[in-house]
């Protein structure tokens, strides 16, 4: 059978003011189609997995938020956290779990956050990856063609002489400085890490035994008390002694069976107000404009979000983040887009 998990446990700060650690971007309708960002992703992977084998693994605050957003799930397909460690602890768990409901299991790991389009293509991919999963011991992820030398992605470098369509991983390097970033991309045969994995969990249970001894130690001790009512206790005695750390540098950085398969769907990991500018359609003059109705006189290049139809009116200002919240007014510089985090540790208010 296939299963899906959805990481749903960051907090998206670059997107503050709209994105708050009570209520981050993947509960927000970001691009003002009528749909979360959780439930797009939910509702692309629904597709290919039912969503009886859909679970969601995020912190024990997002619950409720969580079940209100996906009526279709219930409580037991949310995997809660009761502290932040990155990504590689929650999708262990969730293997561990779905292996002990179905140990010929393959499943897929995806963000909850991310902007895809063509949703066909991206289904076809997955069963690809899916059917070959379930026949070998591989660790496929998939691929996007870089376009400049971002340093917040992973980067895989296949074997050029592979004509396969999913690829023999020779190294896959997580957030490289920005001159490897710029000798990789000028090589050629490297991708970004999309994020989003397909494995069988027996494959992925062994990578843990493997590259992080400890953290399957201490999880595979829970096997007798998962998806049983004591679940709840073991997770929250245990899960914060875990390690802190992603599945990118704990596992793919180290195994020796990652396989990529290159993504034949455009793909943005919405990560800042100007990642999300870049994808939507643009006004007049270049304007990106989320809910509001504007009357803009001498206005370029500006990425404008509101709560409701709110009317701007500007005249005079180009290239800024213009947001709206209920007690937040945002305007910055789209240039500056990446200072949003570090301004949001001087605004020490529970802004
Ligand atoms: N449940 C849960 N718990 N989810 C988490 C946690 C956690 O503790 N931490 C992060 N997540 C979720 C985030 O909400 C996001 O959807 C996803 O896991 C990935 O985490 P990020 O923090 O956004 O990772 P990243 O962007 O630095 O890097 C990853 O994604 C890049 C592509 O967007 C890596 O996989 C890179 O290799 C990749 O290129
Ligand atoms: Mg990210």
């Amino acid at each position: 059978d296939n299963y899906a998990v959805i990481m749903a446990g960051g907090i998206g700060s670059r997107f503050w003011p709209v994105s708050r650690a009570d209520f981050p971007k993947q509960f927000h309708d970001m691009l003002g189609s009528g749909q979360t960002l959780i439930q797009k992703t939910f509702s692309r992977l629904n597709k290919m997995v039912p969503s009886k084998n859909i679970y969601i693994l995020t912190n024990n605050r997002y619950l409720d938020i969580t079940l209100e957003q996906l009526p279709e799930i219930t409580k037991a397909q949310v995997i809660l956290e009761p502290a932040m460690r990155n990504t590689a602890p929650c999708i262990l768990l969730s293997a561990l779990k779905i292996k002990k409901q179905n140990p010929n299991a393959v499943m897929l790991v995806a963000p909850s956050d991310h902007w895809i389009e063509d949703e066909l293509a991206f289904a076809k991919d997955v069963e690809e990856c899916f059917s070959e999963a379930k026949q070998k011991e591989m660790l496929i992820t998939l691929g996007i063609s870089p376009t400049f030398p971002n340093t917040g992605y992973g980067y895989i470098e296949s074997d050029k002489t592979d004509r396969s369509a999913i690829k023999r991983v020779l190294q896959f390097r997580e957030k490289p400085d920005y001159e490897t970033a710029k000798k990789f991309i000028a090589e050629g045969n490297f991708v970004w890490n999309a994020g989003i994995f397909i494995w069988s969990v027996e494959s992925i249970v062994k990578s843990f035994e493997r590259y992080l001894p400890l953290m399957s130690q201490l999880f595979s001790e829970g096997n007798s008390v998962y998806n049983t009512s004591e679940e709840t206790e073991f997770i929250n005695h245990n899960y914060g002694s875990s390690e802190d750390i992603s599945i990118d540098y704990g596992i793919m950085e180290k195994a020796k069976n990652v396989y990529v398969k290159r993504a034949s769907f455009d793909w943005n990991d919405l990560g800042t107000w100007g990642a999300l500018y870049d994808k939507l359609p643009k006004e007049n003059n270049e304007n990106a404009v989320v809910r509001a109705k504007t009357h803009l006189i001498n206005a370029e290049g500006n990425m404008i979000s509101t709560a409701s139809e709110k009317l701007v009116v500007i005249d005079g200002i180009d290239n800024y983040i213009v947001v709206d919240t209920e007690n937040v007014l945002l305007l910055f510089p789209k240039k500056k887009e990446q200072e949003i985090k570090k301004l949001l540790g001087e605004i020490s208010e529970a802004f």
